[in-house]
């Protein structure tokens, strides 16, 4: 049977997708993003320059090859169409490459400001949302009040927006005031609507599984990660879609026996952005250190990631979940500057030690168990295949799969498109 492959990050998000899914998408048809929104953030280095992508998938850059924006993702109209715009400036001809799913939600205005303002509202108990409108939006989508891409084409649609709105500046009177400016922001919506409209909207699940009955190959473009997933991540400090494998399924409209490989993305390390449980955090210098040379600041928000060790009994536990089948290993160029390098094995809490992650780790003060590792304090610019690598990073690389126990079939030693070494 023809199946679809599956990208999707193993920790926090910003494990390196976009890098991989751009530089594997010469071996596709077609790249498909299932669920998210413009809280992703993708980046892209190649030919000097660097692309950061939101909503557009990452296989956007490769000519002959289509692009998908499934029905579980939700797309802000007016992001959507500054980063086309950003997409023409650099000569990027997207116009029959790029597909959006008539079922992916819309995200309005109000959307944005509830999302400001229930964060506010939290205080020091806040998510850290991107604040781009993403739980507000798929709250609307399981509460059956949203607006999907194929209302637009509807003559009903000013109407239903209206009622939406409506309900939305109500519910804001609950909190605090956030400042807006209603006027402006929804004529700016609206106009970007008639981007959208230049697009050609799809049934995307007869468009996708006609695709791969047919032979094509097809990539699932994964966002956030899966300790952010709103069933299995570290709730309620997540985000409001499955990100998992099983995402794939809901969010593009593939059956689960169409799965073939599933490409679990993980750092060499481990990073989060916004709040909520870490167990490895490093909230020192070495955490320093690993944010200073891995440059983690958020591709969407600025913000500085928190940096940590590498955490085995989360990846056990998301590999689990997803059904990884391979692992992609990124920014092992990072630890370069490292004397010493660590890994948790097991967690402590409750009197034991384990490898299964408790029922909620926000509530469970869990001690990591670490395994240390000598470094090889040096570059790897020239390295091109993993026999080149230092003995250290081969040893330390090595053992984790061993650990982990699937292999680790690309690691990637820079940003840039050709850093990666494929085994
Ligand atoms: P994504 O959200 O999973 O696509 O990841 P982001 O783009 O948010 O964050 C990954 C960051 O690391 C980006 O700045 C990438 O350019 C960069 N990056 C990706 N792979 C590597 C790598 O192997 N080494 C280094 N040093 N940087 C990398
Ligand atoms: P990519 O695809 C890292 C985090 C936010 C916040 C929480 C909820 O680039 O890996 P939301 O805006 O969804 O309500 O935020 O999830 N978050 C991400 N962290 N990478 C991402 O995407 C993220 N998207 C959301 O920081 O903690
Ligand atoms: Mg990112």
């Amino acid at each position: 049977m023809q199946q679809i492959d599956v990208i999707l990050g193993l920790q926090w998000g910003d494990e390196g997708k976009g890098k991989i899914v751009d530089y594997l998408a010469t071996e596709y048809d077609m790249v498909a993003r299932f669920q998210g929104g413009p809280n992703a953030g993708h980046t892209l280095k190649f030919g000097g320059n660097k692309y950061v992508l939101h909503t557009v998938p990452s296989g956007i850059f490769r000519e002959n090859l289509l692009n998908l924006i499934g029905n579980g993702v939700v797309l802000d109209p007016v992001t959507f169409q500054r980063e086309l715009r950003s997409l023409e400036q650099s000569g990027v001809d997207f116009s029959r490459r790029l597909f959006i799913s008539r079922k992916a939600h819309l995200i309005l205005p109000t959307h944005r400001w509830l999302d400001a303002a229930s964060e506010a509202h939290k205080g020091k108990a806040k998510i850290g949302s991107t604040l781009k409108g993403i739980g507000p939006t798929y709250m609307d989508k399981t509460g059956r009040n949203g607006l999907r891409i194929g209302d637009i084409e509807s003559p009903a649609f000013r109407e239903q927006y209206e009622t939406l709105k409506t309900k939305h500046l109500e519910l804001l009177k609950i909190y605090a005031p956030v400042e807006f400016d209603l006027e402006t922001a929804e004529r700016e919506w609206f106009e970007s609507l008639d981007t959208l409209r230049k697009l050609p909207m799809v049934d995307s699940e007869y468009f996708v599984n006609d695709a791969i009955s047919s032979g094509k190959r097809v990539l699932a473009e994964g966002a956030q990660g899966s300790m952010l997933d709103i069933d299995f991540g570290t709730y309620p400090f997540v985000t409001s879609s499955n990100t998992v494998t099983a995402g794939v399924c809901t969010g593009l409209g593939v059956a689960p026996q169409r799965i073939g490989k599933v490409i679990g993305i993980s750092k060499a390390y481990c990073t989060r952005v916004g709040s909520g449980p870490f167990p490895t955090e490093e909230d020192n210098e070495t955490g320093e250190l690993l944010r200073k040379e891995g440059m983690e600041f958020g591709a969407t928000t600025g913000r500085p990631r928190r940096c940590g060790w590498i955490d085995l009994p989360q990846l056990r536990y998301t590999m689990l979940i997803n059904g990884v089948t391979e692992i992609c290993m990124t920014k092992i160029d990072v630890l370069n500057i490292f004397n010493e390098i660590a890994a948790a094995t097991h967690y402590q809490y409750d009197g034991k030690t384990t490898t299964h992650l408790p029922f909620d780790l926000c509530q469970t003060e869990v001690a990591p168990l670490l395994k240390k590792y000598k470094g090889w304090n040096c570059s790897l610019d020239d390295v091109r295949s993993f026999e080149q690598l230092p003995t250290e990073a081969r040893e330390y690389l090595e053992d984790l799969e061993n650990l982990l126990g699937v292999p680790f079939n690309m690691i990637s030693t820079g940003p840039e498109r050709e850093k990666l070494i494929i085994r």
